[in-house]
């Protein structure tokens, strides 16, 4: 068996976990490989509504196994979080949930210097989730970080006082009075008192070595959907530096975020919207700043799920699609939200970039200095409700000449059209 992917093709939010959700009756696991509670994951069922952070999205169904894999970086307080809601919902989370030992935490002082790096950075700052994602990767990198397995050992307290102080002592170069700071309406004191609390809830779940686990399931037949977070443009190496996320968010990042070696990557499924949206700063070459892009939010609910900042939106953008498929070797592509789109009489959608008087689909080096104009194609829209009921056949033609025209574009087949956020408005191709 190999392990199959589905990871989003944009800037994140494309409707990932809607997909993982519907696959995950196809998967014995589900297993999320890169970045922490920076995500937010919604599905809705039987009218109700929920949004994950670091939990894969294979929970609803309690015949399959969730693993957090070793590439995520986990806040206990968040987990914790999660898990309640959960449990609020109906849902009950124990045995179906496996975190990885080598899997690195997520430290309230971790959130404290996210959260001073933007605010210095003033009018370039990232536009962080401010969930202390960059922090946590760096320590991880600079071989500073404390992971899963550690909670087992007598030195975590002694271990994680030495890191608080050594990012207190960072801290403190900066005139703010941390302790006034707040993180989820707590200020930073309560907020750390409560994060130690929620290392309990850490403590009580199953660990695993999670390679093993996985490279042995998979030698036992079982299938693995691994889940992305964030989106191909986020990337560490290949989005728009340094108005990224911290991690490998590409198929490349399934092998070092799992421990699956390249050869046992099976399908890749990419997500996309069929327009485009980014939360954050940095270049987003077809962004509309008129009516129709306050339309596309306002039809699309375009609002963040983890930090309920409003989602800046533009056409789709087809270089840009290309090359997350490039980069991720995506086998078959699935196409979210289109009943957005529902209401436009035309529709655009760029095609090439014009810049330094040289028209290319190559994404520069300097895509974040230069101004890079897309070359739009409009196409018709099809200015109707779509009917989830009546199959792919049966969709409008412009609908389905809009999916043909991106196939075409980008040689990869559409197998999934999504037409809502709930589970069932999925159409299949
Ligand atoms: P993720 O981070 O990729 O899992 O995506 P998010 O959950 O952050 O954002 C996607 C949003 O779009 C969520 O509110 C979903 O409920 C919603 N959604 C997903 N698919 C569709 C769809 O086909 N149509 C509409 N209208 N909403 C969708
Ligand atoms: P899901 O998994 C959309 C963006 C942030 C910011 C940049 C860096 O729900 O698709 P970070 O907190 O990672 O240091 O922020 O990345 N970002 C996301 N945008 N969806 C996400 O996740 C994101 N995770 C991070 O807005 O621009
Ligand atoms: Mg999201």
């Amino acid at each position: 068996m190999k392990v199959d992917v589905l990871l989003g093709l944009q800037w994140g939010d494309e409707g990932k976990g809607k997909i993982v959700d519907v696959l995950t009756p196809k998967y014995d696991i589900i297993a999320r490989f890169q970045g922490g509670p920076n995500a937010g994951h919604t599905i809705e069922f039987d009218g109700k509504k929920f949004v994950l952070h670091t939990i894969p999205s294979g929970i609803f169904n309690k015949e399959t196994i969730n693993v957090i894999g070793n590439g995520v970086i986990i806040d206990p307080f968040v987990l914790k979080k999660e898990l309640a809601k959960l449990h609020e919902g109906g849902i009950e989370v124990r045995e179906n949930l496996l975190v990885s030992r080598k899997a690195h935490l997520i430290l309230p002082t971790h959130r404290l210097l996210d959260a001073v790096s933007e605010y210095s950075k003033w009018k370039d700052k990232i536009g962080s989730t401010l969930k202390g994602i960059s922090p946590a990767y760096t320590d991880k990198v600079s071989r500073n970080g404390m992971r899963i397995g550690d909670l087992e050992s007598d030195e975590f307290e002694k271990r994680y006082l030495q890191a608080r102080e050594r990012h207190l002592n960072t801290i403190r170069q900066y005139e703010i009075d941390y302790l006034e700071m707040e993180f989820d309406g707590l200020r930073f004191p309560e907020y750390e008192t409560a994060w130690l609390e929620a290392l309990d809830v850490l403590r009580k779940l199953k660990k695993v070595n999670s390679e093993y686990y996985l490279n042995n399931a998979l030698n036992a037949g079982k299938s693995i959907l691994a889940e992305g977070a964030q989106g191909t443009l986020l990337d560490i190496d290949f989005g728009s530096y340094p108005f990224v996320t911290s991690s490998n968010t590409i198929t490349a990042g399934v092998c070092s975020g799992l421990g699956i070696a390249p050869s046992k990557v099976g399908r890749v499924f990419g997500i996309f919207k069929a327009y485009c949206t980014r939360v954050g700063s940095g270049p987003f070459p077809t962004e509309l700043q008129d009516e129709d892009g306050n339309l596309l939010r306002d039809l699309g609910n375009e609002y963040g799920s983890t930090t309920g900042r409003p989602r800046r939106c533009g056409w789709l953008d087809l270089p840009a699609l290309k090359y997350a498929i490039m980069l991720n070797g995506v086998t078959e592509l699935m196409m979210m939200k289109a009943d957005v789109l529902n209401d436009f009489n035309e529709l655009k959608v760029a095609i090439n970039y014009r810049y330094n008087g040289k028209l290319t689909e190559e994404i520069p080096f300097e895509s974040v200095t230069l101004d890079m104009e897309p070359v739009l194609e409009t196409l018709k829209g099809w200015n109707q409700k779509v009917k989830v009921s009546k199959g792919y056949d049966e969709l409008p033609v412009e609908l389905k000449d809009y999916v043909t025209f991106i196939e075409e574009s980008v040689g990869v087949p559409i197998t999934i059209v999504s037409v809502g956020p709930d589970r069932t408005e999925t159409i299949f191709k």
